[in-house]
């Protein structure tokens, strides 16, 4: 069976065309709008009431499925080229229109994320949902086309060492009786991996380990995180994607993040042009409720058009401090964290004013000071900065962590000493170093961050079907 898509491309031969779908709108006993998730847009389906029982016309409620068969035609009326002019209708699936929850209005985001089952039938939703799938396969397609080979890596994992977030418990002991050991501790021996075991919080040392066979790799899988991050840019299971260079130095991991970035949307850009006009419409709406000072100054499409076509600004974390410490906010005290010295974490204000204000374009900091970064990244000449490197976007803030390697060996292991970790629990990632090492560099992209930023939505909760957040793992 064609979908609506499809047959709304098609030119009104009056050929005979069987459709299934939802009702969106059902007006004057005559047009029904009917939709089948395939395309923001509806067809019309006309019917000649006077052929159809008054019993049957009233079951033909918003959120009732049906099956329609009849002629493709010309449409008489605005809005599109062909209609259905109905022969046969029958009705699938009831929907009791008194209790169905989403009704042909404007709903709020929060009365539809308590209906995340049902939410997917607007506008809205199933537009955000198709762009989050183009974004997948244009994620793929990028990786495959430039040699990378997609790896999974484990969800369950048996070590605590990237330290990128806290972590979810994986077990299968009784929690009603905990066998515990001599010193009064879990006995982890007896559960059941044998040893304690948690949710990955990233792929990235499983990864590392990867490239250094097979070269370039890029994983896409969930990662949890159990931080108490109540905030509209994070989730506790969210996806990421996460690929790893062999021989690339932080130069080429920025070049990567990059080209990587626009490669996707732009492909978005071609392949859901009409969910991304709806998208960008709602959003028009929703700005005009806003406070002048809060609003976009780019309407959705040119602003995703923007970050395709020009470079991102590449900054060092040295500079963006100075430019920080000498910008109007930082004087005049606007900061919640004033910037006064070198070696201070960003805070997404400061982010944010170099992103929205200061560069108005997406900027990838890079050299942080090594104590506020991860211990695998490579240490510089300098002695105090890491090559790390963040990727931070209007709107969004950090969109893309990532860094060059630290591939010595004996650099690596003296600063797993110095900041406690355990070198024979991490003998494999050491391993990579031990034998053949070189120069690496990989990245993590968030990517309903990457959602978020295409559709121009404002909580990062409606970007993904079934948010998981502190106090919430409904459905
Ligand atoms: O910066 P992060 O913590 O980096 C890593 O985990 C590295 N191991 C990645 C690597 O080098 N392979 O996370 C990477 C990205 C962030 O930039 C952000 O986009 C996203 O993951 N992210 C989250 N997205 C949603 N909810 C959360 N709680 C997130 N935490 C991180
Ligand atoms: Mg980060």
């Amino acid at each position: 069976m064609a979908s609506i898509k499809e047959i709304l491309a098609l030119a009104p031969t009056e050929q005979e065309i069987a459709i299934n779908g939802w009702v969106r709108t059902f007006r004057s006993n005559r047009f029904v709008a009917l939709n089948d998730g395939s395309t923001i847009h509806n067809i019309q389906c006309v019917l000649d009431f006077e052929n159809y029982e008054e019993a049957l016309l009233k079951r033909i409620t918003t959120g009732a499925s049906l099956a329609v068969i009849g002629k493709l035609v010309a449409s008489q009326g605005k809005g599109q080229k062909v209609e259905l002019q109905v022969e046969k209708l029958t009705i699938l699936g009831d929907s009791d229109p008194d209790k169905y929850p989403i009704q042909p209005k404007r709903h709020t985001l929060e009365f539809l994320r308590e209906n995340a089952h049902l939410r997917v039938r607007t506008n809205t939703f199933s537009a955000v949902m198709r762009v989050r799938s183009t974004l997948a396969f244009a994620v793929h397609q990028y990786f495959q086309e430039h040699g990378f080979f997609y790896v999974n890596t484990p969800i369950i994992t048996g070590s605590d060492a990237e330290g990128a977030g806290e972590m979810f418990r994986v077990t299968n002991l009784d929690l009603n009786n905990i066998p515990k050991a001599e010193d009064g501790k879990i006995d982890t021996r007896k559960d059941f991996f044998g040893k304690e075991t948690n949710l990955t919080v990233s792929g990235q040392l499983e990864a590392e380990t990867y490239a250094m066979g097979l070269g370039k790799v890029y994983t896409f899988g969930p990662t949890f995180r159990a931080e108490n991050s109540n905030t509209t840019r994070h989730l506790a299971e969210f996806w990421m994607i996460e690929p790893e260079v062999a021989f690339n130095d932080l130069e080429d991991n920025m070049t990567l993040a990059e080209d990587f970035i626009k490669y996707v949307l732009k492909y978005t850009l071609e392949h859901c042009e009409a969910d991304l006009a709806f998208l960008e419409q709602r959003l028009i709406q929703e700005e005009k409720s806003k406070p002048q000072k809060d609003r976009s100054d780019m309407p959705l499409l040119e602003k995703l058009r923007f970050v395709v076509d020009n470079d991102f600004v590449r900054l060092s974390y040295t500079d963006a401090i100075e430019i920080l410490k000498n910008s109007k906010p930082n004087k005049k005290k606007k900061f919640q964290f004033p910037v006064n010295e070198w070696g201070v974490d960003l805070q997404s204000e400061h982010e944010r004013f170099l992103v929205e204000k200061h560069f108005k374009k997406p900027v990838v900091l890079f050299d942080y000071p090594a104590n506020i970064k991860a211990f695998y990244m490579r240490m510089n000449e300098d002695g105090k900065t890491v090559r790390a490197m963040d990727v931070l976007f209007p709107g969004i803030g950090e969109m893309v962590g990532g860094s060059q390697r630290e591939e010595r060996l004996d650099v690596l292991q003296e600063k797993m000493k110095t900041i406690g970790i355990d070198q024979e629990e991490l003998y494999w990632y050491l391993d990579t170093r031990r034998f053949g090492s070189a120069v690496h560099s990989g990245f993590g992209l968030g990517f309903e961050r990457l959602v978020l930023f295409a559709t121009g939505m404002g909580n990062i909760r409606d970007v993904i079907p079934y948010p998981r957040y502190p106090k919430n793992a409904a459905f």
